[in-house]
């Protein structure tokens, strides 16, 4: 035999030994991804590893996908000769989309935005949600749903944060994880997004996240990490930006060091629609090429393959990417031929109504609501609240069925300026007003002219204003302001008439330069299809408000850790370098470090009961566990949030969330609630070390209902200590 012939067997011995390993390792789906992998082609290895986005345009007609292909967001043929099935990948974040239509018809139920979800703080809830998604999505065909956003909402200005969840890494985790698990109960693939860092979209794709990576794992890591342990998402999609100097689908410290070797993620890494640089990203980590034909290349198809053949690309690492992408097929089973499940859009409706009634919050009441008898005359003003109720823009925009009420085309720069469409659900709040303060006569002014709505509002027993803010993927907002003449319009309302209510539905906190002169503000955010109908319950005390805020509303720019938006009139393709200077300090943390007093803090939210805290006791050691009692002491049923804080060393202002709970209670009701901390709130990561480290000594606790409202404080002593990500994941399943 010739030298040359020993050494390719040798090397071909080399390389299955290595591959045999990945397979032994590990558990039985991935043991059986290897044994299908084992049995495939090269060409049926490098087809799985790179998807189409199926929607037409000038060049790729739809004749030129394969007719299996839904059209929507993403594509991946099977192969059904060894029963792989095909990815059949949408959008659907807050509901099943259909972009440009490119389904004719196929409308889906248009959940409240997640800052909605987020604000009930009811991981059961959360579950429901991304069951009810995932349902409605299995019913068309589609099998993988790119939902799951878990980015921090680190800038109030970023276009995208009525897509993710919090501030707060605790309640991020647990309500990304509730979802991604909900949706996946119903067989279909979730996916954990945008990883990582994805705080700004300003020029995201020239984004340059930078930050401590210790901070990082501490923050918006944390918040996946957990995410990851309670929803296993089969599979986590790259973000577009850089994180330190690297591409996220390039970046082998987050795709390896982090997601593999510290947290043993078991599914693959899908890269975002036209995120990835080039075809060595395999070998730093990414997975799968999603919508190629928007990036430069097919990265992983010709190009990669050259590099197998060239060498500096190994068959070890491409079955390693196949098998990962098999194994979360059969976790989620997928493969399964099973039906696809009824039609259940009303069981969807009704998760989106009950969203939007257990999320929209309550800023402030001055004796002014709920609004009931003896109420005449109602002038609702501005926001198109004769129509309906706005939405956010972006790939995650659903259109319901039956169509918006109004849908106006904004545009903008870049590709994603098509996508920009100011959209109203048609759940109009004037109407459903009328219909529930039915002895009133309910009349509407649109607010184009304050000092026309003034002079009506002065008739009126009470006036409620609508105010809007579009955001929308790729576009942050400059400021906090509300947009065009809405301040004005307000003010000049409330000092016509004292007894005005704000509602808000925006993408983000605002400034609130009128919050003195108005007697009631509601944040509803982008409430969803039934949006208007859940404003008027809570208005009119037919619901229960119960929201809380997931993130802080800010007194003013000059407070937040960038004052001016980070790339602020930056030609379109030019670098975004970012400084994330505050670490993991992000929201509440920020504001409460620097001794500032926002409007609105974390967690805040009004009821129309009270609820009295009592009997806070404290245990430490390895970690902290908290029991107290909360007692509705006022006159309705209703829902709380106690919220369970870190303080810092003297006590008085909150450090980190350590834990939450929601409970109902009947007047006079009581109940004990137990909170066990997370120990990874209580410590500090050390990068070098790669462990989580607590320093011993006493630390204080406050049991509050917001992060700006401490009502019982108490102390406590921890055992110094130290700890991976694996060993915690062992004592977890204990
Ligand atoms: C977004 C992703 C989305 C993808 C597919 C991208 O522009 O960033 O969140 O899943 O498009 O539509």
């Amino acid at each position: 035999m010739k030298k040359t012939s020993l050494f390719i067997i040798a090397f071909l011995s080399a390389a299955t030994s290595a591959e045999d390993r990945d397979c032994e390792m590990t558990d039985q789906l991935y043991q059986r991804a290897c044994d299908t992998e084992s049995r495939m082609t090269d060409e049926e290895r490098f087809s799985l590893i790179h998807g189409i986005m199926p929607i037409p345009d000038e060049l790729h007609p739809r004749s030129s996908f394969p007719a299996e292909a839904i059209a929507g967001a993403g594509f991946v043929p099977g192969v059904p000769r060894l029963g792989i099935p095909s990815l059949r990948e949408t959008d659907g974040s807050l509901g099943v989309t259909n972009p440009f239509s490119v389904r004719p018809g196929d409308n889906a139920t248009a959940m409240p935005s997640t800052l909605v979800l987020a604000s009930t703080f009811d991981p059961v809830l959360a579950r429901k949600f991304g069951n009810a998604i995932g349902r409605e999505a299995r019913f068309r065909g589609f099998n993988l749903l790119l939902t799951g956003g878990a980015n921090l909402t680190r800038d109030p200005r970023n276009g995208r944060n009525f897509e993710y969840l919090s501030e707060d890494p605790l309640l991020t985790g647990v309500m990304a994880g509730a979802s991604i698990a909900g949706t996946q109960q119903a067989g279909v693939i979730s996916t954990l997004k945008h990883f990582a860092l994805n705080a700004n979209e300003t020029n995201r794709h020239f984004l340059d996240a930078v930050i401590d990576p210790a901070a990082l794992r501490e923050s918006d890591l944390l918040a996946f990490q957990i995410a990851i342990e309670q929803g296993q998402p089969g599979s986590v999609m790259g973000a577009y930006n850089k994180v330190n100097g690297i591409y996220s689908t390039a970046n082998t410290w987050l795709l390896q060091n982090v997601l593999r070797k510290d947290w043993d993620y078991k599914g693959w890494v899908m890269s975002d629609w036209g995120s990835v640089a080039g075809a060595d990203s395999a070998n730093r980590g990414l997975d799968q090429q999603s919508g190629a034909q928007l990036d430069k290349q097919v990265w992983f198809d010709g190009p990669l393959n050259a590099m197998l053949h060239d060498g500096s690309f190994s068959h070890e690492r491409l079955s390693q990417m196949v098998r990962r992408i098999l194994r979360s097929m059969y976790a989620v089973g997928i493969d399964k031929d099973r039906p696809l499940g009824a039609d259940d859009r009303y069981a969807a409706q009704d998760v989106a109504l009950d969203t939007a009634r257990k999320g929209i919050t309550l800023l402030k009441n001055e004796g002014i609501l709920p609004l009931g008898a003896p109420l005449h005359t109602v002038l609702v003003i501005g926001g198109h609240a004769n129509q309906g109720v706005l939405a956010g823009g972006g790939s995650s925009q659903v259109v319901p069925r039956g169509g918006n009420a109004l849908s106006i085309p904004v545009g903008g720069n870049g590709v994603m300026g098509a996508y920009r469409v100011e959209a109203y659900a048609r759940s109009s709040p004037q109407a459903e007003l009328a219909k529930l303060l039915y002895t009133a006569k309910v009349t509407y002014d649109p607010g184009v002219y304050p000092q026309v709505a003034a002079s009506l509002a002065r008739g009126a027993d009470v006036a409620v204003v609508f105010v809007t803010k579009h955001e929308s993927e790729a576009f942050d907002s400059p400021d906090l302001s509300l947009p065009g003449s809405q301040d004005a319009l307000i003010t000049a309302v409330a000092k016509a008439n004292p007894n005005t209510v704000v509602v808000l539905e925006t993408g983000n906190p605002v400034l609130m330069p009128w919050r003195d002169a108005v007697r009631g503000i509601v944040a509803a955010w982008y409430p969803g299809e039934a949006g208007g109908q859940a404003i008027a319950e809570i208005l009119t005390g037919k619901v229960n408000p119960s929201g809380r805020l997931p993130m802080t509303f800010p007194a003013a720019e000059a407070d937040l850790p960038r004052p001016t938006l980070p790339g602020f009139g930056l030609p379109n393709d030019a670098p975004n370098r970012v400084e994330y200077t505050e670490g993991a300090a992000a929201g509440y943390r920020w504001f409460a470090t620097r001794g500032q007093t926002p409007i609105y803090p974390f967690g805040h939210g009004l009821s129309y009961t009270q609820f009295a805290y009592s009997g806070l006791r404290v245990n430490g050691g390895k970690s902290i566990a908290a029991r107290f009692e909360v007692r509705n002491t006022g006159p309705h049923e209703g829902a709380d949030v106690p919220q369970v804080y870190l303080l810092d060393d003297r006590g008085n202002r909150v450090s980190r969330l350590l834990g939450f709970e929601r409970i109902n209670l009947k007047p006079g009701e009581s109940r004990v609630v137990n909170l066990q901390a997370d120990p990874r709130f209580l410590a500090n990561f050390d990068e070098r070390a790669q462990r989580w480290i607590i320093a011993g000594g006493y630390y204080h606790i406050g049991l509050a209902r917001s992060a700006g409202n401490i009502v019982l404080t108490g102390r406590v002593r921890l055992a110094p200590g130290s700890f991976t990500s694996a060993e915690l994941r062992t004592r977890q399943a204990r």
